[in-house]
């Protein structure tokens, strides 16, 4: 059998694959990412896929590979880049790699909120250009946890992870929405399921940790950024499109909202020349929610053994249920 490998991915990850005898490997062995072209010369007759989530597997993609295709295993948690139904009208099985990043992202998240209220790139910058004259008391002021009330876009894996982080801050009061309750989550941190629209109203930080899907996409918009305090974070590791990126431009020029931290945008990367990124209240890394060392190896540990467990037709360690 034969698979396509579309990133070079960390050692771990090919040893696993490599030293288990079930497949050749061809590899796209960069860190940037496989040209269209090359992926789709590359997949032609593979029984197996290895993917990242920048590489859009559509129909085009599945045509190329034709029906020997069986198994798509991608290095994240997020599917959003994958034809899902084109996928499952083939009966393709797709592996994944939940659980094992949760902890790495929701760290992220937490420092990626704490950078955002407490102002620290702005401060940093203000220490070398000379900004920094004394100690002023009102300046480089902004938000704390403490007392505060903590807004959760979807309380999965990782939006639990994040509250279970954030609550020893002192947070006050956690708010979650979601397609439905889940009380069996939401105990621990004793969390109200509210309406999107009170969400946005009542928060002192919004945190976005939801899927990706035709629903969330465009979810916070105009509409919702105006429900927003002025006195308000907003803070997003889930995927960029989930944010109408206009619409939050417009609320951080305007004051509508105090700041916001993205560690996903719409495109990536976003261009260097793009608005937001001349923003003071808006701070953006790099899509870099589970990069640590030891969770990239497990990823890609985990995304060998999956390809390797479906092309063996095994039940694979972390199977996405279609
Ligand atoms: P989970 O499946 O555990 O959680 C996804 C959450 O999204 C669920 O709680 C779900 O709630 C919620 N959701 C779905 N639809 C809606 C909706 N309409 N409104 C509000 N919430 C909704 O996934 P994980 O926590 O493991 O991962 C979440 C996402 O985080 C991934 O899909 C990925 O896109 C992103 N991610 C980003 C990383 C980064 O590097 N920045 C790293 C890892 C993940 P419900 O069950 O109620 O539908
Ligand atoms: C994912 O897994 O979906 C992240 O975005 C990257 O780890």
């Amino acid at each position: 059998m034969q698979a396509f490998v579309t990133r070079r991915i960390p050692r771990e990850g090919l040893a696993a694959l490599s030293q288990a005898g079930v497949c050749s490997i061809q590899q796209w062995d960069s860190d940037e990412p496989v040209p269209r072209s090359e992926l789709l010369a590359g997949v032609a007759g593979k029984h197996g896929l290895l993917c990242v989530l920048s590489d859009q597997i559509d129909k085009e993609v599945l045509d190329a590979a034709g029906s020997n295709l069986k198994i798509i295993s991608t290095l994240s948690v997020g599917v959003d880049h994958l034809a899902l139904e084109e996928i499952k009208k083939r009966g393709i099985r797709v592996g994944y790699t939940p659980d094992i990043l949760t902890d790495a992202t929701a760290e992220l998240s937490v420092a990626l909120l704490l950078a955002t209220c407490r102002r620290l790139p702005e401060s940093v910058e203000e220490v070398k250009n000379g900004g920094w004259t004394t100690w002023k008391p009102l300046w480089m002021c902004g938000y704390s946890l403490s007392g505060s009330t903590v807004g959760i876009i979807g309380l999965g894996r990782i939006g639990q992870a994040v509250a279970r982080r954030l609550k020893p801050f002192g947070v006050k009061t956690f708010l979650y929405t979601g397609s439905r309750p889940k009380p069996e989550n939401a105990v621990e941190f004793q969390a109200e399921f509210v309406p999107l629209a009170k969400l946005a109203e009542e928060s002192d930080f919004v945190v976005v940790t939801c899927s990706l899907t035709p629903d969330t996409k465009g979810m916070c918009n105009k509409d919702f950024f105006s429900r927003m305090k002025k006195t308000s974070v907003f803070i997003n590791t889930s995927r960029g499109a989930v944010v109408n990126q206009e619409d939050l431009y417009q609320a951080l020029v305007s004051g509508q909202i105090a700041a916001a931290g993205l560690d996903v945008t719409t495109p990536e990367p976003l261009p260097t020349d793009h608005p937001l990124l001349s923003l003071k209240n808006c701070v953006i890394l790099p899509h870099i929610g589970s990069a640590t060392y030891a969770t990239r190896n497990a990823m890609s540990v985990l995304a060998a053994n999956n390809l390797l467990a479906g092309l063996k037709e095994e039940s694979m360690p972390c199977e996405l249920q279609l």
